[in-house]
């Protein structure tokens, strides 16, 4: 069922979607990289990576996942959907792996000469979302392969950069983010 699949979708993809946003709203103070630059004479990460913006990410998607644990039995009889629970490892894995990714993307955009806020399309949109999946693999393998069937993949991999897209243009025009993107 169609509605089912995207339900779970963005159920499951929660926790990895609301670190980012969290982030924005949190971020400032100091840099990951200290300040540091490499090699190239560019920063490591830049300061749009901050050890605040990091934990309070992680931190809300957390939440984020154990809030829904204690909602899906409600949710489930309401909707009658089969909404999966989070086993700890998975609600850390989500926002730590979330985080992660895009903290490896701005790395990347650093190390091909791109400033901070620069736009890197489709990186900037599925960063986290492939970093978040590949951390719960490693760590949740039996619950990923339960949760993650191909239907609810290919509906995370397509709306994913749709609501990242969308968020983001919030957060600009709501003046939180410097970019819209
Ligand atoms: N942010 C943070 N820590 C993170 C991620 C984000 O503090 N780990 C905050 C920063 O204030 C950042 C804002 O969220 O400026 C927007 O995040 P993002 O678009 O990822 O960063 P950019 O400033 O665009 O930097 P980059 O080019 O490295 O992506
Ligand atoms: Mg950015």
């Amino acid at each position: 069922m169609v509605v089912e699949t995207v339900v779970v979708a963005v159920w499951v993809m929660l926790p990895a979607y609301v670190p980012n946003n969290a982030a924005v709203l949190a971020g400032g103070g100091r840099p990951i990289d200290g300040g540091r630059t490499l090699g190239d004479g560019r920063r490591a990460l830049g300061d749009g990576k901050t050890w605040r913006g990091t934990v309070a990410g992680t931190a809300a998607g957390v939440v984020v996942a154990l809030a829904l644990n204690l909602l899906a039995p409600a949710a489930t009889d309401l909707t009658g959907l089969g909404l999966p629970v989070f086993p700890a490892s998975a609600a850390a894995s989500l926002p730590a792996g979330a985080m992660l990714g895009d903290i490896l993307a701005s790395f990347l955009k650093r190390r091909t000469g791109r400033e901070r806020g620069a736009a890197l399309p489709g990186v900037d949109q599925l960063d986290f979302v492939v970093a978040a999946l590949a951390l719960t693999f490693l760590i949740a393998a039996g619950w990923f392969r339960a949760t993650f069937t191909p239907p609810v993949l290919i509906v995370v991999v397509v709306l994913t950069p749709l609501l990242h897209v969308g968020t983001n243009a919030g957060a600009y025009a709501l003046g939180l983010k410097g970019e819209p993107w």
